[in-house]
């Protein structure tokens, strides 16, 4: 009977209690190896595959959509799509699924926890306390900044900078935001100002990239930007790697020319581990951890299956991140 069921490919195997019995309706190839995206023995299947269910760092480009003719949904466990062409997927009336919402307070959490590990130095003060250099409460040691009256710049105000200004207003800062909309009643609600990118580096102690990537956003922050920001900013991005011009970064930190960053994302990921950044004292790295709670993940896993479940029964997807795919006739039904 295993021919009648439609076939999906997973790059992942979700654990059994997050998948249920969800799964068995169908012909499940799952892949063998590590590398990342459709390879290995997920490429014989290609043309059979009515479905795919991927992570965030799967690429999926137009030559394995193209290979794909029965494909009917791509499910992205994930809330950015940057791995998928989406343009080519709407070209083809392949509806992407992801998974906005769940993800939010998670990642903001984060976002918070790393500025403040960051702003109070805690990775340092730990390691020392730890090799037996916590020899006195010392006046002068292990100083870091503040956030009262300090100016939190959020580039980037969707859900997840939003809920970011939200949580860090509780520390009383200043908060200004860039956004490509006019966002007036987010400004009014969070007590911010909204600034041009420009000024947002010139007047920020810390910039928290809470973006999207896409062809404007990718290498936003460049050299010119790090030569706009305070020597005293830190820096903290918990968005997408590719924002942030990554050697340049590296010369702003080894020079000095900002204080720290704090990263959830990098560009590569994983970061090698003999990359520069992990060699700086003033940048503190975690591996892609924003969503990375027990019940949010799950959330994730559910929303995504039952985004691809509801594609390969022809029904819209709840969470469809190219819904122009739905204002066009599918071009499979001619
Ligand atoms: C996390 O980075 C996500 O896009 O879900």
């Amino acid at each position: 009977m295993k021919e009648n069921k439609p076939t999906i490919l997973m790059t992942y195997e979700l654990p059994g209690d997050w998948q249920g019995e969800t799964l068995k309706a169908y012909n499940v190839i799952l892949k063998e190896d590590q590398d990342k995206g459709i390879t290995s023995n997920l490429l014989e299947h290609l043309p059979d595959a009515a479905g795919i269910f991927c992570l965030l760092d799967d690429p999926i480009p137009a030559g394995i959509l193209h290979s794909a003719p029965n494909l009917k949904v791509v499910s992205n466990m994930a809330v950015g799509v940057d791995n998928i062409d989406l343009a080519a997927c709407t070209e083809l009336g392949i509806p992407v699924g992801h998974t906005p919402g769940v993800l939010t307070d998670g990642t903001a959490d984060l976002a918070v926890a790393l500025l403040l590990s960051v702003c109070r130095r805690l990775p340092e003060a730990s390691e020392d306390a730890r090799q037996g250099k916590w020899s006195s409460w010392n006046p002068t040691g292990w100083l870091g900044t503040d956030l009262k009256n300090a100016t939190v710049g959020i580039v980037g105000l969707g859900k997840i900078g939003y809920a970011v200004a939200q949580r860090l207003s509780g520390f009383q800062p200043r908060i200004i935001f860039n956004s490509k909309n006019p966002k007036p009643e987010a400004a009014h609600a969070l007590n911010a100002r909204q600034v041009s990118l420009e000024e947002l580096l010139r007047c920020s102690d810390y910039v928290c990239i809470h973006t999207a990537l896409n062809a404007e956003t990718q290498g936003l922050i460049d050299k010119k930007a790090f030569q706009l920001m305070k020597e005293s900013a830190i820096l903290i991005n918990a968005a997408r790697g590719p924002v942030v011009v990554t050697d340049d970064l590296v010369t702003a930190l080894e020079s000095r020319q900002i204080l720290a960053a704090g990263l959830d994302v990098t560009d590569p990921e994983p970061l090698p581990p003999d990359h520069p950044l992990f060699k700086l004292d003033n940048c503190l790295i975690t591996p892609h951890i924003g969503s990375a709670t027990h019940h949010t993940r799950r959330s994730m896993a559910k929303i995504a299956l039952q985004n691809l479940t509801a594609g390969l029964a022809d029904l819209p997807l709840p969470h469809c991140a190219n819904p122009a795919v739905y204002q066009r006739s599918r071009i499979k039904d001619f």
